[in-house]
């Protein structure tokens, strides 16, 4: 445990994990009634890689693939974490948190290890978290991890929701720096829970809200209302980026990259178009990757982190809304 000076943050390594198995909109067009063409036009999306069960390949695996390759990028090991986060929905077990399973698979006992239920928020809200407990001086380094497998919870029968989700992690080990003006210096964790119904996973028939016929799909499967989560979405990730852009004083000029969650093209876009975001500042994988909930942020950090697109002294902004509704912004300095 680090003495008790405040601090700044700094990412010391990023990394990530995504399975090599490929479901393309071809594989889908043959499962359910639906189309290249119509994905394509509505979502963006061409492929998203899927666990392979028969490789035994699991949630863990690729959560525990994901913060290994931060950490070796960071040139770390896990013996030297104070603390592990981990984002997801779709974890092994209640109890123990993956996080634990984790930190052990990666030998960073005695770290604390806790599990964060976010949905697609969960990376960008671990971020926040993870931040401010090193702010703080309490903890030298933290990895944080956001991984969903949502092909684990997705009814593949179901052709709203089979044909948006695929599996993937992304992680950041970050350590405490001298500079207090470095890591978070904006960040915003919120929730509307009212608005649950929107997009849930029942565990038993009496989560089901009173009025909602089921679809018929299994329990322990997604249950989404697109259009809702679409209105939802496209208003929130213009707010969001807005009000962090205010709250720090910032212009687009003065973000290099606007890293947000791939949830469908049309609703980056909008955001874009509405807030006159240049397309070299907005990532986008969500063709090749499909929407991969908590894993979704950190892998295109990931990915622009070892394209070299986020440099030293540049200021980069997270954003990410899910179930929940959950949203949230998170402001760096790297
Ligand atoms: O990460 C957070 C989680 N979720 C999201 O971000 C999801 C946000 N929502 C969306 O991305 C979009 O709402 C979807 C991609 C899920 C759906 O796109 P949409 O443009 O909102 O379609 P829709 O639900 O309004 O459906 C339009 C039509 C319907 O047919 P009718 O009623 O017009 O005859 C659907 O039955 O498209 C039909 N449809 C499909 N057709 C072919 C719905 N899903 C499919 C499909 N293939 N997979």
């Amino acid at each position: 445990m680090a003495k008790q000076v405040p601090c700044g943050v700094r990412i010391a390594g990023c990394g990530s994990a995504v399975p090599d198995k490929r479901l393309t909109n071809a594989d889908l067009a043959a499962m359910v009634d639906t189309s290249d063409e119509w994905i394509c036009q509505r979502t963006g999306i061409r492929e998203r890689r899927i666990l392979d069960p028969d490789k035994g390949e699991t949630q863990l695996w690729l959560a525990t693939t994901g913060l290994r390759n931060a950490l070796d990028d960071a040139g770390m090991a896990g013996s030297d974490l104070d603390l592990v986060i981990h984002a997801s929905v779709t974890s092994e077990m209640a109890c123990p948190s993956n996080a634990c399973r984790i930190a052990a698979a990666v030998d960073a006992q005695p770290a604390g290890a806790f599990d964060i239920v976010a949905a697609c928020c969960g990376f960008v809200y671990a971020m926040n978290v993870a931040d401010s407990l090193v702010r703080t001086g309490r903890y030298r380094s933290i990895g944080v991890v956001g991984c969903d497998a949502m092909t684990t919870a997705v009814d593949p029968t179901d052709r709203s929701v089979a044909i948006l989700f695929g599996d993937a992690a992304g992680a950041a080990i970050l350590v405490r720096d001298d500079d207090l003006n470095r890591g978070c210096i904006h960040q915003t964790l919120n929730a509307d829970g009212r608005t649950w119904p929107s997009l849930f996973i029942p565990r038993k028939p009496s989560d089901l809200p009173p009025d909602r016929e089921d679809s018929g799909a299994r329990m322990g499967t997604l249950r989404m209302d697109g259009r809702e989560v679409y209105k939802f979405a496209v208003g929130k990730f213009r707010e969001v980026i807005e009000d962090a852009l205010t709250a720090t004083g910032l212009g687009v000029d003065d973000i290099s990259q606007f890293v947000c969650h791939q949830s469908n093209i049309r609703i980056i876009e909008s955001a874009m178009d509405k807030i006159g975001l240049p397309p070299e500042k907005v990532y986008i994988n969500i063709d090749r990757f499909g929407n991969s909930s908590a894993g979704s942020v950190g892998l295109c950090l990931d990915q622009l982190w070892k394209a070299g697109k986020i440099n030293e002294g540049e200021t980069i902004i997270m954003v990410a809304f899910g179930g929940g509704l959950t949203w949230s912004s998170s402001v760096w300095k790297v």
